[in-house]
């Protein structure tokens, strides 16, 4: 395989990962996208396999190549098969602490013998052979070139606070672990913001030293540096702001993959990761936006935790209004205008293909259904869209926050199914963990029926004034069964 048939087929793939994010960017195009992404990734991987036994040839270097292939390409395929859609951001922040730490590996597989990297002209025998007592190691001789010490120094960095990081948020997104850094619930201390810059002054000055000397230990002390901060700048975040921090996380693990591709001097590396890092980036922005989160207090790590505003538990002293799945069925069915608002729990119950087949039903009596989709609605980007289009909803049912905000105001009943924080009118009071954050206005419809199966909080860990308000009507149950019976009363 000659060099430039490589460049050509890393070139196809590149323009295969363009397609697949151009293809990602809308519903209908998706599965396009996906096929794209595949395509891409097949084509990069049997290229750099081939380039290994072009370069190394079939040794037991390529044994260990095609081990990694088979165990990792095994386990990827089995997760995503297996894997619920509610545990996606918990495996997509496993992901990103693999790709963390596999550029923390290769950084230091590098730096410790650059000769096999190709960052170094090979030793020969004479050089190799200079006696240890002249007290100058062979590699000495032949310095990592400054633009490569650069790069390893920052990709290690990198990598390996995106390792500790998502190892942090993989904890937190599973919740339940007994651990308090892997909570769900902010970890705060004074100081705190001081610290995380204090740790990223000194991994840069590390780094600046290791380009000047070459230095194992300056190396060492960035890589050391890099994973203390990726803790402190995640266990500061609260629940509400997670999305936000695992899209930070998906730009972060793109750039330590570019840093690596370039000490590799890999252009698909160098093109992938680039994409990666500048669309997690942008994803971040555009989730910042939705929240009304400061762009570089996340990338600083310091958000989401203030306390204060209305907190779960004093729920259970006051009285709601509850009914059952007939009543709002009733409701439903003499309504004009219906809103249903999908969350979370929606997800959990799956209860996606009876939702449709609701909306279908009053559809056909007559009633105007709409869905409205908040950007972090569930537990990923994305989430409620993907769970309506496997339900197959119409996409012209189907609207942003945005565009529909304007229409609760005027609309007969809200239907909010397994939502929570994405509905929580405290979002516009001061002090509370998610003020400021834009939210589903369901509390302005005429009526409001709520679905959950009991009071307990989203998963912001917040009391919600809405199930308090007189025109709400709780419905208590799993929403599949609830939605089930409606479908019942309705027909
Ligand atoms: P949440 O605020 O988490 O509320 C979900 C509600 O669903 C809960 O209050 C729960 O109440 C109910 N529920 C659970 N299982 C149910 C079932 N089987 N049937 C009926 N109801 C059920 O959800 P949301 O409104 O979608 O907001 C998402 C939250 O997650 C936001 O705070 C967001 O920031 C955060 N988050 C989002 C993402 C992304 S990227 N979207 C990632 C991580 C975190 P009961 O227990 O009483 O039933």
């Amino acid at each position: 395989m000659s060099m430039n048939l490589v460049t050509l087929l890393y070139l196809v793939a590149s323009v295969c990962f363009i397609q697949a994010l151009k293809g990602l960017s809308h519903p209908t195009t998706s599965i396009r996208g996906n096929v794209f992404g595949m395509a891409g990734m097949a084509i990069a991987v049997a290229t750099t396999a081939a380039l290994i036994v072009k370069l190394a040839g079939s040794g037991t270097g390529l044994l260990w190549v095609l081990l990694g292939l088979v165990a990792g390409g095994g386990y990827g395929a089995w997760k995503a098969k297996t894997v619920e859609m509610t545990k996606m951001p918990e495996l997509v922040a496993f992901f990103h602490s693999m790709i963390g730490l596999a550029a923390v590996a290769i950084a230091v597989a590098a730096v410790a013998e650059p000769a096999a990297f190709g960052l170094t002209p090979p030793l020969d025998a004479a050089l190799a052979a200079i006696p240890a007592e002249d007290g100058v190691a062979p590699r000495t001789l032949a310095p990592i070139p400054a633009g490569n010490r650069l790069e390893l120094a920052l990709g290690a960095f990198i990598g390996a606070v995106t390792f500790t990081g998502s190892v942090i948020a993989w904890g937190k997104l599973s919740g339940g672990s007994k651990f308090r850094l892997f909570q769900g619930a902010p970890v705060q201390f004074a100081g705190q913001h001081l610290l995380n810059l204090v740790l990223g002054v000194a991994a840069l000055a590390f780094c600046a030293m290791f380009f000047a000397s070459e230095s194992a230990l300056a190396f060492g002390i960035v890589v050391a540096l890099g994973l203390v901060l990726g803790v402190t700048l995640i266990i500061p975040i609260g629940g509400a702001d997670m999305p936000v921090v695992v899209s930070m996380l998906n730009s972060y693990s793109g750039w330590a993959a570019a840093g690596i591709g370039f000490s590799l001097n890999n252009p698909m590396l160098i093109i992938a990761g680039s994409l990666v890092g500048s669309s997690g980036a942008i994803l971040s922005y555009i989730m910042c936006k939705a929240m009304n989160r400061s762009f570089f207090n996340v990338i600083l790590g310091g958000f989401g935790g203030e306390t204060g505003g209305p907190a779960a538990g004093a729920a259970q002293q006051r009285n709601v209004k509850s009914g059952s799945a007939d009543d709002a069925a009733f409701v439903l069915g003499n309504a004009e205008t219906v809103i249903i608002v999908p969350g979370y729990g929606l997800a959990v119950a799956r209860a996606q293909h009876a939702v449709k087949e609701l909306a279908a039903k009053l559809t056909e009596k007559g009633v105007t259904v709409k869905y409205a989709i908040h950007p972090v609605a569930g537990r990923m980007p994305g989430h409620m869209n993907v769970l309506l289009a496997e339900a197959e909803v119409p996409y012209d049912q189907v609207f942003e926050m945005e565009d529909i905000n304007a229409e609760f105001a005027q609309a007969d009943v809200a239907i909010i199914l397994g939502a929570n924080d994405v509905v929580n009118p405290a979002a516009h009071v001061k002090g509370s963990p998610i003020y400021g954050m834009p939210i589903l206005e369901a509390h302005k419809a005429k009526t409001v029926i709520v679905n959950k199966r009991s009071m307990a909080a989203g998963y912001a860990g917040l009391d919600n004034e809405l199930f308090y308000m007189d025109k709400t009507m709780m419905v208590f149950g799993d929403a599949k069964k609830v939605v089930e019976d409606m479908l019942k009363a309705v027909e």
